[in-house]
């Protein structure tokens, strides 16, 4: 059993098709964080690209998008249904692109070398962080980068600190863990994670906490229906094995408290995201 099965078994679960199910609503939410990827990769013709964790692809396709019908995208994810959701929506865009099963810290990805690798949201769940990035960093041709996006800390993240908040209050606490664990919120901490990109043979690296505005059309319904199903409050839900009565309660808190992020333009919300950067510099496969 590799040490990612937890994770293998969540994401081809229930909780995890969650983002099959909710897939609509979050491409527009997280929009806004593809835009902060590119801004920071600025992904040239011709490039290999890898997105990794590419969950239904809306990443995948803002990448393949932004390259052309010249652009080669290779996506990877442990989860077989976000996968398939995704390559059936391959025809969207003009690039190629390839959709497999793999799992980033023990899986290597036949083929040539690769110029970017990029995840939103997709590197924090590895059993052993290190170990992971060094696997990637080998996917790497001499200079190739990686720009990551991960959730900065809870507090003051309204988008999850408010349904984890309406879920304590229903359920209660979640279970106490090391602020660094497998989870949406693994790469909270800046150092920790600039020190496992360091250990994995990485230079050049960098990390920016940046504010970040969400957006959504509304209504604040459909958005906080969404959010009070995935992240911290549907780990809350899981452990009290939670009712849908409890999931309605949950939502109407999070409709009350998102209202004040309602606007002229739809909802806005802010986020405070960590975005890493690096190069691998010393080739490792030649
Ligand atoms: C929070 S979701 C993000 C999905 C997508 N990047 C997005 O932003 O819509 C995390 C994704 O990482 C994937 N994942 C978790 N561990 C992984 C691993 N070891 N290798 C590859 N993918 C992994 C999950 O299956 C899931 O699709």
């Amino acid at each position: 059993m590799g040490q990612n099965q937890s994770q293998v078994e969540y994401w081809n679960s229930t909780p995890g098709q969650k983002w099959i199910r909710f897939e609509e609503e979050l491409d527009k939410v997280f929009e806004a964080v593809n835009d902060q990827l590119i801004e920071r990769a600025q992904p040239i013709k011709g490039e290999r690209i890898v997105d990794i964790g590419c969950g239904t692809g809306a990443t995948t396709r803002a990448f393949a998008q932004r390259l052309g019908p010249a652009g080669f995208v290779t996506a990877i994810d442990i989860s077989e249904p976000l996968l398939s959701r995704a390559r059936g929506r391959s025809s969207e865009v003009l690039a190629s692109t390839d959709y497999r099963l793999i799992d980033a810290q023990t899986d290597t990805i036949p083929g040539d070398l690769f110029n970017l690798v990029v995840s939103r949201f997709g590197v924090m769940f590895f059993a052993d962080p290190v170990a992971a990035f060094k696997n990637i960093r080998s996917w790497l041709a001499p200079g190739g980068r990686v720009v990551l996006a991960g959730w900065a800390a809870i507090d003051g993240n309204p988008w999850f600190e408010v349904p984890r908040d309406g879920a304590v209050a229903r359920l209660g606490p979640p279970d106490t863990s090391d602020p660094n664990s497998p989870g949406p919120l693994g790469f909270q901490n800046t150092n920790y994670v600039t020190s496992i990109l360091a250990k994995a043979g990485f230079s050049d690296i960098s990390a920016e906490r940046a504010l970040t505005m969400l957006r959504h059309p509304g209504p604040v319904e459909a958005v906080a229906a969404l959010a009070a199903n995935i992240g911290p409050s549907a780990r809350i839900i899981k452990k009290y094995n939670g009712t849908s009565k409890d999931v309605e309660e949950i939502t109407a808190y999070v409709v009350n408290e998102f209202r004040k992020f309602e606007s002229d333009e739809g909802m806005l919300i802010p986020a405070w995201l960590n975005f890493f950067s690096a190069l691998n510099s010393t080739p490792d496969r030649q």
